[in-house]
């Protein structure tokens, strides 16, 4: 496995690939990966012959008293991760590569982007959209994979690779949890023992909510006003937002109906963590 650090290498890379006919599968990361990120890496190995797992930590995509400073690195973890999962090369840019002198062109989507995360994180998307259009165009993948965790990112990629005619199949992954529940998290390294304990909070209104629907309740402010209740019980954890939303629009329901995003973002202490069921009825 190789790690590069230039487009030039990762197209050189690729066309190498191709020329002998071969499949590129591309997993965008942030890096300090954990079995969340090692699912969708495995998943990728398993569907193409190449596969690619991007580590940048994009400095776009989070807001000015964000914590792009703090964001947990390490790169020989992530690179004995990726070899011994089977990925094939690690695009590892610095931001300058990324983003030279007199960059001045983003990608802004103007529906999905202003709910859920957006409405805290108002820059938050318009980051992610062009970092991860300049990896579809610089990888050139056939497939890309993206955890459910990030729910809303996973729906605006989906658009933007609609909208835009990017030629490759987005696939989505499931949540992979603790065994206590808590969805795994690079920011999860940022809890306490305390706000590690109270970061159950998350999972165990996720569940409830869950169970709640598939015992046939359809009221959305009830099932919701039952999990913020259980948030609210824990001293450590204040809501951003728990709501319920149709998963292609993203604008918010009344009744649970057709596929349904049920999400939240909770800060536990000073970081802010999210979860989410999805629901098809
Ligand atoms: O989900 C992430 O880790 C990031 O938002 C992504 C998709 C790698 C873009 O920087």
């Amino acid at each position: 496995m190789n790690i590069v650090s230039t487009i030039k290498e990762v197209r050189d890379a690729v066309a190498a690939w191709r020329k002998e006919g071969l499949t590129v599968g591309l997993v965008p990361t942030m890096g300090f990966l954990h079995e969340g990120h090692q699912s969708l890496i495995q998943k990728a190995v398993e569907e193409n012959d190449r596969v690619v797992v991007s580590v940048f930590v994009n400095p776009t995509q989070f807001g000015p008293n964000e914590d792009f400073e703090a964001y947990p690195r390490d790169l020989d973890k992530d690179a004995a991760l990726c070899e011994s999962t089977g990925a094939h090369l690690i695009f590892h840019p610095e931001p300058e590569e990324m983003y030279p002198d007199g960059f001045c062109s983003y990608i802004n989507m103007t529906e999905l982007t202003g709910a859920l995360c957006g409405k805290t994180r108002p820059i938050h998307f318009k980051g992610v959209c062009t970092v991860v259009g300049k990896l579809f165009n610089i990888v050139t993948p056939d497939k890309a994979y993206f955890g459910e965790k990030d729910a809303q990112q996973l729906a605006v990629i989906r658009r933007m690779v609609k909208d835009l005619n990017f030629g490759l199949t987005i696939v989505g992954c499931p949540i992979i949890r603790e065994e206590d529940g808590l969805a795994k998290s690079s920011r999860n390294t940022y809890l306490n023992a305390d706000e590690r304990k109270a970061a159950l909070v998350l999972s165990k209104a996720i569940f409830h909510g869950k169970e709640m629907v598939e015992n046939g309740e359809k009221c959305a402010d009830k099932i919701l006003n039952e999990m913020k209740a259980i948030i609210n019980a824990e001293p450590l954890a204040r809501i951003d937002y728990v709501e319920m939303v149709n998963m292609d629009t993203m604008d918010n329901i009344d009744t649970v109906a057709g596929t349904t995003l049920c999400a939240m973002a909770v800060y536990i202490g000073k970081t802010r963590l999210i979860d989410n069921f999805i629901v098809e009825m």
